[in-house]
């Protein structure tokens, strides 16, 4: 049965967990889809982990249109989210709708902004519009260059609280779901009990809605450091099909991610 906003909602409300991956390409997207993920993410990580950029700032509209209509293909009944690429949505909510509606003649199903309570204005107008949104808080990596680098969010109490706050005013502009990166598991926790809507989780504990990885990452494909909030899904396993459904009993079954993999 096709995956959609009621889906997920209901899956929160029954409390069984939402599996999500990153997906850039149509013969990943079949294989996704034939392991149950909910959720494809064309996330504009596409920009490291294809292009080989240092950050996620300089992939463009066109190539998330190209590579969301990929995945679109052969998404089957998975759904299919797109990022809204830096520098195509932050100038007004016009821009903002002017470049998902790309996005959504190109398969999308839902679109992610990141961005917190600042953002929400421009979720409501993208809602009203018949555009369902993902708000992306935590850490941002399209503001990267405003952090200070790559570090968990959310860990003084002023931190914390603006996080809260986010999360509440995104949801009553009317996001169908907020992701969280890189925060705390137990203000993680706080903010998935205090929504309506369902949480994601990337390296912010299990107790949150559903999880998301980037594929190459829990494939261990990418080179470089490991990331602490990451598993590789290949030990033990033969295939990558194989990784893809440890991936998602091991979500489904509330043991990814364990305290190893929290912050
Ligand atoms: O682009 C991406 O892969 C993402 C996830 C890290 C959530 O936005
Ligand atoms: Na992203």
């Amino acid at each position: 049965m096709k995956i959609t906003v009621s889906t997920l909602q209901k899956l929160k409300q029954e409390g069984q967990k939402i599996t999500m991956l990153t997906c850039y390409d149509a013969s990943f997207a079949s294989m996704m889809a034939d392991a149950a993920v909910e959720v494809l993410l064309v996330g504009d990580s596409l920009g490291m982990v294809i292009q080989g950029e240092s950050s996620t700032l300089p992939v463009s509209l066109e190539q998330m249109v190209y590579h969301t209509r990929c995945v679109a293909k052969n998404a089957k009944q998975s759904l299919v989210l797109a990022d809204l690429p830096f520098g195509a949505y932050q100038a007004s909510p016009q821009q903002a709708f002017e470049a998902s509606a790309r996005l959504m003649a190109a398969g999308a199903e839902m679109v992610k902004l990141e961005g917190g309570e600042y953002m929400a204005e421009t979720v409501q107008f993208l809602v009203q519009r018949g555009i369902p949104v993902c708000a992306h808080i935590g850490l941002t990596p399209q503001s990267v260059h405003m952090f200070g680098g790559f570090k968990v969010q959310g860990k003084t109490d002023a931190g914390a609280e603006q996080l809260r706050r986010d999360a509440k005013a995104l949801e009553a502009a009317g996001a169908a779901m907020v992701l969280m990166e890189m925060v705390p598991a137990t203000l993680a926790r706080e903010i998935t009990e205090s929504l309506h809507v369902p949480t994601i989780g990337i390296g912010a504990g299990v107790d949150v809605d559903g999880q998301v990885l980037v594929v190459y990452d829990m494939l261990g494909v990418y080179p470089g450091k490991k990331a602490r909030f990451v598993k590789n899904f290949m030990q033990g396993v033969t295939s990558i099909h194989g990784a893809i459904e440890a991936y998602v009993r091991e979500v489904k079954g509330k043991t990814f991610p364990a305290p190893e993999h929290t912050f």
